[in-house]
C-alpha cells in the first residue's frame, strides 16, 4: 500500500511536468481525483485494510489527496500564466510602427487666387457683392448699354436658358447694375463669381471665374482707377510689377482700357507666354459710361465712377505658371496636391 501511494505520487509529479494546457490539467484532475480517479480508488481500498492499520493508511492517503489538490492548484496558476503570456505575445501590437497620416486636402488654386484678390480689395475698403448665375437679358446686356442685336453681343458667346429672357451670365458686370439699383453712392463693391461662355480650347473653358469691381462717388477720376489697379497688381504679382493701360472698348465704360502687367515669365524680354510682346493682359476697366447711370437712376452730372473686371483663372495661371487652363478643371489629384 505504501509503495502504491508513493508510486501514484511520483507518477503524478512526472505527468504534471509535461502538462501544457489547462485541458491537460483538467484531465489529470479527473484521472486522480475523479470518481474513478487513482487517489479516490486508493481511499476505497481502505476498506480492505485491517481496522487497526486503517488510521495510519487513512492519514497517508488523505495527505496524498491534499497534496494532489495543492499540486493541481499550483500547476493551474503556472499553466494559466504561461497561456496568458503566450496570448500576449501572439497578439502583441508594435506601437513603434509609424501611423498612417490622414491625407490632407488642399485649396484649389482658383479658390486661393480668388481669396487673395478679394483680400486685396477688401483691405482697400471694397465690400463683397453677389448676383445670380442665371441672369436676365436686361441685367447682363441692356442695362450695360448693350442693346438687342448690337454687335457687341458677339464679344461673348452666350448660353441661353430660354429663348426669351434668361441666360447664364457672361460676365460679373450685371452685379454692377443690381448693386446700383438698390444702393446710392458712395458705392465701392467687388463681385466675385462664376461666368459662362460658349468657348472651349487651350485658354477658354465654358465656365470660369471673374472678379468685378465698381466704385461710384463724387469726383472719381481716371487717376483713381489707375492708382487702385496698379496697387492691386503689385499686391498680387509683387511690388516691382510694372503695369500699362491700353485704350480698349466696352459698351458700359467710357473711356475703356485694358491693363497689362510686365510678363511674369520673361520679365519683359519677350517669350512664348507673352507672345513676344513683354506684356500680359490681365483685366478690362474704364470709367462708368453715363448711359449706364441713366438705367439705374444715378445722376451722371453729379457722380462718376470706375469699373473693372478680371478673369481669375488667367491670374492663377500667371501666378503659378500653368500653361493650359484645362488643368484647373480636370481635378487630377497629382496636379491639385501641389498646391498644399
Ligand atoms: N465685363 C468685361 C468682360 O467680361 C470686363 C469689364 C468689366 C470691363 C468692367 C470694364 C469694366 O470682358
Amino acid at each position: 500500500m505504501k509503495e502504491e501511494i508513493s508510486r501514484v505520487k511520483e507518477e503524478l509529479e512526472e505527468k504534471l511536468k509535461k502538462v501544457s494546457t489547462l485541458k491537460d490539467l483538467n484531465n489529470l484532475r479527473v484521472e486522480y481525483l475523479g470518481k474513478k480517479g487513482k487517489v479516490t480508488l486508493l481511499l476505497k481500498k481502505l476498506r480492505d485494510i485491517p481496522p487497526d492499520e486503517r488510521p495510519v493508511f487513512g492519514k497517508l492517503i488523505n495527505d496524498l489527496k491534499l497534496w494532489t489538490q495543492e499540486k493541481l492548484e499550483e500547476y493551474f496558476e503556472i499553466v494559466r500564466k504561461r497561456v496568458q503570456e503566450e496570448k500576449f505575445k501572439s497578439e502583441r501590437v508594435d506601437i513603434t510602427l509609424p501611423g498612417r497620416a490622414p491625407d490632407l486636402g488642399a485649396y484649389h488654386p482658383v479658390h486661393t487666387t480668388m481669396a487673395e484678390i478679394i483680400d486685396v480689395f477688401v483691405r482697400m475698403g471694397f465690400e463683397v457683392a453677389e448676383g445670380p448665375d442665371i441672369e436676365d437679358d436686361y441685367h447682363n446686356f441692356q442695362a450695360l448699354n448693350i442693346p438687342p442685336e448690337h454687335p457687341a453681343r458677339d464679344m461673348q458667346d452666350t448660353f441661353y436658358v430660354d429663348r426669351e429672357n434668361f441666360l447664364l451670365r457672361t460676365h460679373t458686370s450685371p452685379v454692377q447694375i443690381r448693386t446700383m439699383e438698390k444702393q446710392r453712392p458712395p458705392i465701392h463693391i467687388i463681385a466675385p463669381g462664376k461666368v459662362y461662355r460658349r468657348d472651349a480650347d487651350l485658354t477658354h473653358t465654358p465656365m470660369f471665374h471673374q472678379v468685378e469691381g465698381l466704385l461710384v462717388d463724387v469726383d472719381v477720376t481716371f487717376a483713381d482707377l489707375k492708382g487702385t489697379l496698379t496697387m492691386f497688381a503689385r499686391e498680387i504679382f509683387g511690388p516691382e510689377t510694372r503695369v500699362r493701360f491700353r485704350p480698349s472698348f466696352f459698351p458700359f465704360t467710357e473711356p475703356s482700357v485694358e491693363m497689362d502687367i510686365q510678363c511674369v515669365i520673361c520679365g519683359g524680354k519677350g517669350c512664348r507666354v507673352c507672345k513676344y510682346t513683354g506684356w500680359l493682359e490681365i483685366l478690362g476697366a474704364g470709367m462708368v459710361d453715363p448711359e449706364v447711370f441713366k438705367y439705374v437712376d444715378i445722376d451722371p452730372d453729379k457722380y462718376t465712377g470706375f469699373a473693372f473686371g478680371m478673369g481669375v483663372e488667367r491670374i492663377a495661371m500667371l501666378k503659378y505658371g500653368i500653361d493650359d487652363i484645362r488643368l484647373l478643371f480636370e481635378n487630377n489629384l497629382r496636379f491639385l496636391s501641389q498646391f498644399r
